[in-house]
C-alpha cells in the first residue's frame, strides 16, 4: 500500500477553513482507494509569528522539504499588515516557494456550465471557457535584486534569466500540445528590456521544438481585457510572477469567485498545492469561505502523487455539487463551507457525511 507524507500549512483567515475541508476529501480518497496518508500539520504566517516569532520556522520548512507534498492553505491578513521584511507573512510563502523550488505554478480556470450564471460577464462570453495560467513562480520582480527600501525612495527589479524563461516556456508548450495546442504568452516587451529577452526565448522554443502549437503574444494591458472579452478562446497562458498573480485574480471573475481557483506549483524538489485565493479576513469565522479551491488543489495534488482515480472523484464532486446549485455565498447561494464539502463527498465516495 502507498503511503504518502503531506506536510499541511493552514495558515491564517480562512485557511484553515478551506484547508480542513480539503484534508477530509483526502482522508475519504484514501480510504476508498486503499494508501494510506500522513497529514502533519506545520505553522506558517501570521499564526507562527504569534506563536514562534518568524512566520516561517525552520522546523517548517524541514518538514516541507521531507514530504511527498505539501498543501498550503492561506497566510497574512490585517493583525499582521505591519510587519516589515522577514518577517511578514506574504515574504514566509515566498521563502517556502523558493525552497520547495516549484517555479511553474499551475492556476486553471474553468467556468462550468453550472456557473455560467454566477459570473458577472455575460453567459455566452464565459461559456465554455477552460484555460491554464502557467505562472513563473520562483523569480522575476518577486525576487529580483538589487532590492532596496529607504523613507525616500524604493525600488524592485524584474530580472529573468534566459534559463529560466527556457524551462517555464518548455513547461507551458509541453502543457498546450497536452491540451488545445495554443499558447499565450503574456508580457511587456513594449517597454521593458527584461519582457523583449523573454518573448524572444519564447518564439526561439517555438521555433526550434514547439512549431506544431499555435503562438500568441500579448502585452499583459491587452491580455487583461482579452480575458474579459473572450475567455473562452485561451488555452495555455504562459507569464512572469507578477503578471500571472494579477491574470489569475482577474480570471476568478469568471467563474464568478476566485474562491474556486486552485494551484499546483511544479518543477522544483516538492509539489506545493493552495488555492489561488488569499486568506480572506472579510469572511473569516463566518463558516461560508468556498472550499473548492482548496478541493480542487487537493485535486491536484492527489494526480501528482498518481492517484489518478482518487483525484478524478474529487473532481466529480464538486462539479456535481455545483450543478446540484450548492453554492456558497460568494457564488451568490446560501451553501455553507460544510455543506457544499459534504455535497462534494456525498458525490465522490460512498460515504455518507451525516457521521463525519
Ligand atoms: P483574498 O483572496 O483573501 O480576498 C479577496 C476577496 O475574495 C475577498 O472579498 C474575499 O472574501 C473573497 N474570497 C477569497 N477567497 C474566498 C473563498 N474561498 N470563499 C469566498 N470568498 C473568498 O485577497 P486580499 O483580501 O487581497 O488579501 C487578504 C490577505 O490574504 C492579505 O494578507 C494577502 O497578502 C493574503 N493573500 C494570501 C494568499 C495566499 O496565502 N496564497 C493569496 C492572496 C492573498
Ligand atoms: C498569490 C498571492 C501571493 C502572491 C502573495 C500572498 C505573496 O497573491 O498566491 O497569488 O503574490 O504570489
Ligand atoms: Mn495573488
Amino acid at each position: 500500500m502507498s503511503v504518502y507524507q503531506i506536510a499541511v500549512l493552514p495558515g491564517d483567515g480562512i485557511g484553515p477553513e478551506v484547508t480542513r475541508e480539503a484534508e477530509r476529501a483526502i482522508l475519504a480518497a484514501a480510504d476508498e482507494f486503499s494508501f494510506e496518508v500522513k497529514l502533519e500539520h506545520w505553522p506558517i504566517g501570521g499564526t507562527a509569528l504569534d506563536q514562534f516569532d518568524t512566520p516561517f520556522p525552520d522546523a517548517t520548512r524541514d518538514a516541507c522539504l521531507a514530504a511527498d507534498a505539501v498543501f498550503l492553505g492561506a497566510i497574512g491578513g490585517p493583525k499582521w499588515d505591519h510587519e516589515t521584511g522577514s518577517r511578514r507573512c506574504e515574504a514566509a510563502l515566498l521563502s517556502l516557494r523558493k525552497a520547495l523550488g516549484g517555479y511553474a505554478n499551475l492556476r486553471p480556470v474553468i467556468v462550468p456550465e453550472s456557473l455560467v450564471e454566477s459570473s458577472p460577464l455575460r453567459a455566452e462570453r464565459v461559456a465554455g471557457t477552460d484555460l491554464l495560467i502557467v505562472r513563473e513562480l520562483t523569480g522575476g520582480i518577486y525576487f529580483g535584486t538589487p532590492r532596496s527600501s529607504t523613507e525616500e525612495k524604493a525600488s524592485n527589479a524584474m530580472v529573468y534569466s534566459r534559463g529560466e524563461i527556457e524551462r517555464i516556456v518548455r513547461i507551458a508548450f509541453d502543457l498546450a500540445r497536452k491540451r488545445r495546442g495554443r499558447l499565450t504568452s503574456v508580457d511587456k516587451a513594449n517597454v521593458l528590456e527584461v519582457s523583449q529577452l523573454w518573448r524572444s526565448v519564447v518564439t526561439e522554443i517555438h521555433n526550434a521544438e514547439f512549431s506544431d502549437i499555435e503562438l500568441e503574444h500579448l502585452y499583459i494591458d491587452n491580455a487583461a481585457i482579452q480575458l474579459i472579452l473572450r475567455p473562452s478562446q485561451f488555452d495555455v497562458i504562459v507569464t512572469g510572477n507578477l503578471f500571472g498573480d494579477i491574470l489569475s485574480d482577474l480570471a476568478g471573475t469568471l467563474p464568478g469567485s476566485l474562491g474556486i481557483l486552485p494551484s499546483a506549483s511544479i518543477g522544483g524538489k516538492v509539489g506545493l498545492f493552495e488555492p489561488v485565493h488569499g486568506s480572506a479576513p472579510d469572511i473569516v469565522g463566518k463558516g461560508y469561505a468556498n472550499p473548492a479551491g482548496a478541493l480542487l488543489s487537493a485535486v491536484m495534488l492527489l494526480q501528482m502523487l498518481g492517484e489518478m482515480e482518487a483525484s478524478a472523484r474529487i473532481q466529480h464532486g464538486v462539479v456535481k455539487a455545483l450543478e446540484d446549485g450548492i453554492l456558497t455565498y460568494d457564488l451568490g447561494g446560501t451553501a455553507s463551507t460544510l455543506e457544499f464539502s459534504n455535497a462534494v463527498l456525498e458525490h465522490a465516495f460512498t460515504i455518507s457525511t451525516t457521521t463525519v
